[in-house]
């Protein structure tokens, strides 16, 4: 049997009512029409989830079509102004969450160990979780990639080890190099190949035997014409997309390529 791949849109900060309440229901509609089988997230900004869920929950498209949130507080509660923590989260039924994506890492400082306290919100609270790795354009050209995704591995863990369930498949690691990301240009198939291969390996170390259910997806200039062949490497168990799933002809397309 064809195994399912993971199609996440990332809609980061972009989008409005209007537009993502278009988006979200041409995305049910086609989904139903097209007997989409693949496992489609949606990653909207916070304040819509709750619409969102809603419209997920009447159309009845909230078993196939899940929903996640862009970053949690790495605290638990209390006076983290503008925080948004992972019992709050809970209230919007969302399944997963996203930590460590390159915009936080790098706009917003967030570093290794911030991360990690993230991992440990999100795996106490039993969400699937995606954790984001990935290397700059100096540290690829000085040929760090492994360092770098190995430091971001470790680290990320470091706090919830025992945290990760097999049976519940609760952890998504997403490759996704900082140059590849809204550039147009995304890594090839052999450093893909490379790099998944390596985050396999490093995750069999740390997780022994309960890293086979770990799922490994790529994200970085994913569009309707790269998917398949990026869908097609080993241990690419999925895709994270960002600019083309503000499309919904693109981010259909994406999610039909396999
Ligand atoms: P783009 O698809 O726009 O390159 O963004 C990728 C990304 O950051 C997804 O999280």
């Amino acid at each position: 049997m064809k195994s399912k791949k993971l199609i996440a849109a990332n809609w980061k900060q972009n989008g409005n009512y209007k537009l993502l309440s278009k988006l979200v229901d041409g995305i049910i509609k086609k989904q139903k029409l097209l007997k989409i089988s693949n496992d489609i997230l949606l990653l909207p900004p916070s304040p819509y989830l709750e619409f969102i869920y809603e419209k997920l929950k009447k159309s009845k498209s909230n078993k196939i079509i899940s929903l996640g949130v862009q970053n949690i507080s790495p605290y638990e509660e209390g006076a983290y102004t503008g925080e948004i923590s992972i019992n709050m989260i809970n209230d919007f039924k969302c399944t997963y969450t996203l930590v460590g994506h390159s915009e936080r890492r790098h706009i917003f400082k967030e570093d290794n160990q911030i991360i990690a306290m993230k991992v440990y919100q999100s795996l106490k609270a039993r969400k699937k979780t995606i954790i984001c790795v990935g290397e700059t354009l100096k540290e690829y050209n000085k040929k760090l990639t492994k360092q770098v995704i190995q430091q971001q591995i470790k680290t990320a863990f470091s706090k919830s080890l025992n945290l990760i369930t097999p049976n519940k498949k609760n952890i998504i690691i997403a490759y996704e190099p900082v140059w590849a990301i809204g550039s147009g240009k995304s890594a090839s198939i052999n450093d893909i190949t490379n790099v998944h291969d390596f985050i396999r390996t490093k995750m069999n170390k740390i997780a022994n035997d309960k890293s086979k259910s770990i799922k490994i997806i790529y994200g970085g200039s994913v569009n309707p014409k790269n998917t398949n062949s990026i869908l097609k490497t080993p241990n690419v168990d999925g895709v994270l997309v960002g600019g083309a799933s503000l499309n919904l002809k693109k981010f259909i397309d994406i999610c039909c390529a396999i």
